[in-house]
């Protein structure tokens, strides 16, 4: 059952308010499957997105080769991490610890790889389709030619983003021939503005917040039918994109003999920005695990949108700014001010709970888990760290545990902390986040 109470205390709301790390349960989650508000999608659809991508393999191959050894299939790895839980103080009957390693995801360098990929193979498909170009059961690797790339290239693909769905989007967008347009809040980082031009892709910059930079993509597409914009905030392509993670991370567990039952209860711990990514997968894993899968989102304690939305169910549109946060974190992909209502509606339901992370935290983690598993991440793919920690240490957390009756359980318990990106983090760059890892375990 779900945690009773609904309203958040005084003492919650000064620790959200002041960015001190908070853990939070959701009172409105369902027990069983509920239908989804916002949509009426399904697993169905799920599936249809995960054939899509495979449709596309023999193209992605072609133009991204070091995508070969695994078919054109752009997925990671799922890692056991005993020496992390160790650095951690994470113990064996807590449950094992593994981590979903998106931060090495070919391609984009993210878990926003899959929905923005996803998305703009859609765009492609069917403009293929409407000019005869293919059908559905064509080779697909047919759309790397002349005819193709000269019809994509009549059209722009333009995004709004805080670096990484820029770069998923540019990044195939590019290599399929369209004209693609990234727009950049001002908390981008530098170097993957510079990577994108790179593959020429246009980056515009913005002074403006990661909202500013979407507004301006949405609005320069309103204007042109030859644009195509991909809605960070409420596409249904790329959240459909994102959940196909959830079937194949149920056959990496399969292969891995790692049970999810009522007995073996499976916990995953995912950084949130807008929402959109997280909650495709959570959706996901609820259609294929159900009640025995526990999902919680991460979010930096300067701009934790989700739970602000989350709080507050009949204020569409609240930001972090309404109560007087600044969103300033050097988890650029999850300074986000305003959550996406769509992710918002679909988690209402499902999701477990949503904990905040201060900076520093991050770069710990960040440090340990190279020094421990020679693992590279970038600091906003820590957020989800933590959630072991927090739903162990806390009030709220081992009430979550105690109330689901899953106290008892968790010496074969499974823990996913969903590593979300860092491919292409430069050498310079990770060294100075590891530096302030360092500094930070120096003086625990
Ligand atoms: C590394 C990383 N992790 C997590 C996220 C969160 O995804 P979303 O904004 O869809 O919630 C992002 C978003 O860009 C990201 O870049």
């Amino acid at each position: 059952m779900a945690n009773a109470n609904i309203a958040p205390s005084n003492a919650f709301k000064a620790r959200l308010e002041s960015a001190s790390p908070c853990m939070w349960i959701n009172p409105a989650r369902r027990p069983s499957l509920p239908t989804p508000r916002a949509t009426d999608i399904s697993c169905r659809d799920m599936e249809r997105a995960a054939n899509r991508m495979h449709r596309f393999a023999p193209l992605i191959v072609e133009l991204f080769p070091e995508t070969a050894q695994c078919g054109g299939i752009i997925e990671s790895d799922l890692i056991p991490a005993p020496r992390f839980a160790r650095a951690l103080s994470h113990p064996p009957e807590a449950g094992a610890l593994w981590i979903k390693a998106d931060h090495a995801l070919p391609v984009a360098g993210s878990i926003k790889a899959r929905g923005g990929i996803h998305e703009v193979l859609e765009f492609a498909e069917k403009l293929a389709l409407d000019h005869g170009l293919i059908n559905i059961d064509s080779y697909y690797g047919r759309l790397r030619l002349h005819k193709a790339r000269a019809l994509f290239g009549r059209y722009k693909v333009v995004v709004g983003s805080t670096g990484n769905l820029g770069m998923s989007i540019g990044t195939i967008a590019a290599a399929l021939g369209f004209k693609a347009i990234v727009h950049m809040s001002f908390n981008s980082k530098e170097w993957k503005k510079d990577r994108l031009r790179k593959l020429g892709v246009q980056v515009i910059e913005h002074p403006g917040d990661y909202e500013k930079a979407v507004d301006a993509g949405r609005r320069e597409a309103e204007a042109n039918p030859y644009s195509y914009f991909v809605d960070d905030e409420r596409s249904l392509s790329l959240f459909l994109g994102y959940s196909v993670a959830a079937l194949r991370l149920q056959s990496q567990l399969r292969k891995n003999r790692i049970s999810v039952d009522a007995e073996h209860p499976l916990f995953v711990y995912l950084p949130c920005g807008v929402g959109g990514a997280p909650s495709g997968i959570a959706f996901g894993l609820k259609q294929l695990f159900g009640d025995h899968v526990h999902c919680f989102f991460a979010e930096p304690t300067a701009s934790p949108c989700f739970l602000v939305r989350m709080l507050n169910p009949d204020h569409a549109g609240i930001s972090i700014y309404d109560i007087g946060l600044d969103g300033n974190t050097e988890a650029d992909g999850l300074a986000v001010p305003r959550a996406s209502e769509l992710a918002i509606d679909m988690m209402r339901p499902l999701l477990s709970g949503i904990f905040t992370v201060k900076d520093d935290d991050l770069f710990h983690s960040l440090y340990l888990l190279n020094e421990t598993e020679g693992i590279r991440i970038e600091p906003s793919a820590a957020a989800g760290f933590n959630g072991p920690q927090m739903l162990f240490n806390s009030e709220a957390g081992r009430h979550y545990l105690a109330a689901n009756n899953l106290s008892k359980k968790m010496g074969v318990a499974t823990h996913i902390l969903w590593s979300t990106g860092g491919l292409f983090v430069p050498d310079d760059e990770y060294a100075g986040f590891l530096a302030r890892g360092k500094a930070m375990v120096a003086g625990d």
